[in-house]
């Protein structure tokens, strides 16, 4: 039997020894600050962790990684709008304000928990072009050739955030789209002053913003970079929002917009076409379902591999006491990181757009599967990942953003959407103002021919005219019993997974409040690569040696993600939310 270091962090036995009492009374907006992006964010100090304390509120809550996107939604619920109305805001909103994730030309999920019970989940990720095929992004020697598929018009799948969000509030909203638009088209048209966390964003895009003229004449200041302090205005995207909002998803799939999008993806090269658009659909589906411990997980079915994912986890977790063990110890870490590491195996070879592949979720998730995976962990050695049989994925753009909404009716809204990358493909089209995503790279490039590792990589996610690509965005809720118990959610690719369950298993079973859980370092095993990634500060020096003699490689990375999260305190029934310290410009406000 191995020896046992149940100790964990001191982060850990600080907050322990706090008592993780969760107070607070106010929107505790986290000081805005010289942070710069996640990958950049600082290692959280030990008193800082103890400290941590959510933004509380009695009613309702939103929680953005940009704060003047959080006062939209706010304002929208306090005018009577419910929870979907203020989602929808938000994401006009965040598509002005965080334009490097925000977007209405990119796709993404939303899970919805009704105060009536209802859970439901829409789909409006984006869609390979009718002209795309599974070897667009090789040369003639079946080589892939670099930046196809992140950097050219090649590279923009069909937008889905406008009929997204349009037909979340035609169902569940109760205002009109001009009504949740108008706070976007006015930050749009008079701007907003950017501030420090603002800028550090757009100053990782400087070069880029200088190669096309029409990016640049927006997103640089007279050829120069913003400033904090500087007013950003952005008047092309106001007047494509109020196209929006007059017309509706028309004027995005078939009207002036569309003709915009179609004639720059011909003008560079691109395959996108008016047919591409006009046929473009979302989807509404059930979301996945699994029981954890007395909770219910609410989160994403194919085309994201996040629900799914989430839920075999925690299904091969639920028998070991991870509470006894603690946050941060060598058993929590060791059977987290083997259940990570057959998850993902899984993730990566079964998974893809149920409208072209069978997904067999239902037996990824069963107590069967997890009982077989749980047989073949080690109590004292780690798996080397060659052990474990899969198909190696794609890497995915980490440049995402999410957030999570609970209003006074106790309905509950999680979204994460993306443009993949930071800013997308870099284009924006003639005069529309917004950025195209590049998120054909969530398809596998190459399919079935050998990679790296001799491995052959599967089809279920090889580029289709029509289909989606595998996401790993797991917009989330949470049930305690039937009740609202969490929403949360998180940029960072692949890291998405691991970040949204570790926020879950951080408020659960370590005691946290949700600040603390969302602010803590992580840990991230996806497979492939053969190695561990972590934040600083997750491990004590005894627990990394021991879990290094059991065969563990860890990677320190700065950090990652930016959960948004809300938990609904079980006794009192306060609304708590924490905006992740990871993105300084963002907030968690409530009434
Ligand atoms: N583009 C990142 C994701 O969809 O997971």
């Amino acid at each position: 039997m191995q020896k046992r270091v149940v100790a964990g962090t001191a982060a850990a036995m600080v907050v322990a020894a706090l008592g993780m009492a969760a107070s607070g009374t106010s929107s505790a907006r986290a000081g805005i600050s010289n942070l710069a992006l996640d990958t950049t964010a600082p290692p959280t100090t030990l008193a800082a962790l103890a400290a941590a304390k959510p933004v509380i509120a009695r009613h309702a809550m939103v929680v953005t990684d940009q704060h003047l996107a959080t006062e939209v939604g706010l304002g929208i619920l306090k005018e009577g709008g419910n929870a979907v109305d203020a989602a929808v805001a938000v994401g006009y909103a965040l598509a002005v304000v965080n334009p490097c994730c925000g977007n209405i030309g990119g796709g993404g999920f939303m899970v919805i928990h009704l105060a009536s019970g209802k859970n439901v989940f829409l789909d409006f990720r984006e869609k390979a072009p009718l002209k795309a095929s599974p070897t667009m992004y090789q040369n003639a020697k079946g080589e892939v050739v670099p930046g196809l598929s992140t950097k050219s018009y090649l590279s923009v799948g069909v937008p889905g955030t406008v009929m997204g969000l349009n037909a979340a509030l035609k169902r569940y909203g109760t205002m009109p789209l001009a009504r949740v638009m108008a706070p976007a088209i006015k930050l749009a048209r008079d701007g907003y002053v950017l501030e420090q966390g603002d800028v550090n964003v757009f100053d990782t895009h400087v070069k880029q913003f200088a190669r096309h003229p029409n990016v640049a004449a927006i997103f640089l200041n007279h050829g120069k970079p913003y400033t904090a302090g500087e007013r950003l205005r952005q008047p092309q995207l106001a007047k494509t929002l109020r196209l929006i909002a007059r017309d509706g998803s028309a004027a995005f799939y078939r009207g002036s917009i569309a003709r915009a999008i179609v004639a720059s993806s011909k003008a560079h090269g691109g395959i996108l076409s008016m047919k591409d658009l006009a046929d473009y659909s979302v989807v509404w589906d059930k979301p996945v379902l699994c029981e954890y411990h007395g909770y219910t997980i609410v989160s994403d079915p194919p085309p994201s591999s996040g629900g799914t994912t989430i839920c075999e986890i925690l299904q091969i977790l639920a028998p070991y006491p991870l509470a006894k063990w603690g946050y941060g110890s060598v058993d929590t870490l060791h059977y987290l990181i083997e259940a990570e590491r057959r998850a993902f195996a899984d993730r990566n070879s079964e998974l893809g757009d149920p409208a072209f592949v069978h997904n067999p979720v239902e037996r990824l998730i069963s107590a069967r599967h997890a009982a077989a995976l749980r047989a073949s962990i080690l109590a004292d050695k780690a798996t080397p990942s060659s052990q474990i049989k899969g198909n190696l994925s794609t890497q995915e753009g980490t440049d995402t953003t999410h957030f999570s909404i609970v209003d006074a009716h106790g309905n509950a809204v999680a979204v994460t959407y993306t443009i993949n990358f930071l800013f997308g493909s870099d284009y924006i089209a003639g005069n529309t103002g917004f950025f195209l995503n590049d998120e054909m790279d969530d398809f596998t490039s190459k399919p079935g021919v050998p990679n790296a590792f001799g491995l052959v990589q599967g089809t279920a996610n090889q580029i289709e005219p029509g289909k989606r690509p595998l996401s790993s965005m797991s917009p989330t809720i949470v049930l305690r019993g039937k009740r609202l118990y969490m929403v949360t959610g998180s940029p960072g690719g692949s890291t998405i997974i691991s970040t949204t369950l570790e926020s879950f298993l951080n408020v659960a079973e370590f005691g946290m409040n949700v600040q603390q859980a969302v602010n803590a370092p992580r840990v991230h095993e996806q497979w492939y690569p053969d190695q561990v990634f972590v934040e600083p500060g997750l491990m004590t020096a005894a627990v990394q040696r021991r879990l290094e003699e059991m065969g563990y490689r860890f990677k320190v990375v700065q950090s990652w993600g930016a959960d948004e999260a809300i938990v609904v305190d079980p006794k009192t029934h306060l609304l708590e939310g924490a905006n992740d310290r990871r993105r300084p410009a963002g907030l968690a406000a409530g009434y």
